[in-house]
């Protein structure tokens, strides 16, 4: 990872033979294109497809259905692409990591590891296609080749990227830099602005081409900003019918200061934290599992080993001594002495609400531990 991280990652292509030797199985395999078409849930623009070089008009290969009287439009028909495959469209199918929970388990491991927005498209192309003629794409791709052979032609980036996209002649690139017919389990990366053209081979030919679109400083800073700017201090409305006025610039120029003088003090490894963070929350990742964990939580008791997550919540003394907690909208009351003792607990340490309420009886603590590992403060120790 760190000799990719240094030397391609935004730089130059990569070719990595067979790397996920079983990637049909584990990831998405023709026979799971087939059954997702069959459930006949599937809706466009999820897919798309290409014949003799233009885009088959949606209505050619979609029906409306009913479901439970309503009508659902646009629903894909599995005879009609089918038989458009036939014919020798290209399908492809956006956002598959939406929809296959293998791919999504796929995709999530390149968003963990990057901290990047993460999606994937998956193309099956019928036997001898013509392919695409040497272009680039605006994001950094990898390519996948889940089943048959496709090859591939890479050139390196011009040494000023061109825009989000762009068409090449090939007499102006010269040689290729990498040659390669994509074998099952083989990988290509591409940063964005790489030049590449397609041809099929002597089979049907089905890839996963996964999309990572880098948070910029840009991006990133603005998450600082905003987060700055979401305190109620900034949420005045300023009076911009008027004319300027002596008293509004002054109160420009206290919430400027306010702003960059917080900007100034903030905490920069905290911070670099909190973007690595919100890089795992991306679109397209969601890993929740609310149903199982309500199960789980249910069978927890006071004497269950928990781990304190690293999950911020706020909390207010109440009137009648107690503390109430708040945490992502959830609010509980809890006493003064676990409220104390829930603060002095760091990140990752292991406890039980057994040994964090001495003294109360069972049904109270387990009724707690049930709580606090809902609101996320805690989770159940690994092999508890
Ligand atoms: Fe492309």
């Amino acid at each position: 990872m760190a000799d990719f991280q240094a030397n391609y990652f935004n730089k130059k292509p990569l070719f990595r033979k067979n790397v996920l030797p079983n990637v049909a199985e584990d990831v998405l395999s023709l026979e799971d294109m087939d059954n997702l078409l069959n459930l006949e849930v599937v809706r466009f623009p999820y897919i798309k497809v290409n014949l003799n070089g233009t885009g088959v008009p949606e209505p050619g290969y979609t029906k409306d259905i009913k479901v439970q009287g309503q009508t659902v439009s646009g629903v894909v028909d599995p005879e009609k692409l089918h038989s458009l495959y036939r014919a020798g469209g290209t399908i492809t199918w956006a956002s598959v990591n939406q929809i296959v929970p293998k791919v999504r388990d796929f995709t999530r491991e390149i968003n963990r590891a990057m901290r990047v927005r993460t999606d994937a498209v998956a193309f099956l192309t019928p036997a001898e296609k013509k392919g695409y003629p040497v272009h680039h794409d605006g994001v950094d791709l990898f390519i996948i080749q889940l089943s048959g052979s496709k090859k591939w032609r890479l050139w390196n980036i011009a040494d000023e990227r061109r825009g989000e996209s762009a068409s090449y002649s090939e007499a102006q690139l010269g040689a290729p830099v990498i040659e390669e017919s994509l074998k099952p389990g083989d990988v290509l990366y591409l940063p964005y602005g790489t030049p590449h053209a397609t041809e099929a081979e002597g089979e049907p030919s089905l890839h996963l081409s996964v999309m990572m679109r880098p948070r910029m400083w840009n991006d990133l800073l603005q998450e600082s900003v905003t987060r700055i700017l979401d305190q109620s201090k900034f949420d005045e409305y300023p009076p911009l019918s008027e004319e300027s006025s002596e008293a509004a610039f002054q109160k420009m120029t206290e919430l400027v200061e306010e702003l960059s003088s917080q900007l100034r003090s903030m905490d920069i490894g905290e911070e670099w934290e909190r973007y690595r963070e919100s890089g795992k929350k991306l679109p397209g990742s969601s890993t929740s599992s609310v149903f199982a964990d309500s199960h789980r939580i249910a069978q927890l008791s006071h004497a269950t080993a928990v781990v304190r997550t690293n999950t911020p919540y706020e909390t207010t003394q109440l009137e009648d001594g107690r503390v109430q907690v708040l945490i992502a909208g959830l609010k509980f009351a809890v006493s003064k002495e676990l409220g104390g003792r829930l603060d002095g607990i760091a990140a990752g340490e292991t406890t039980s609400l057994e040994k964090l309420m001495p003294g109360s009886d069972e049904e109270r603590g387990t009724k707690m531990a049930r709580s606090l590992v809902r609101a996320g403060i805690f989770e159940e120790a690994k092999g508890a």
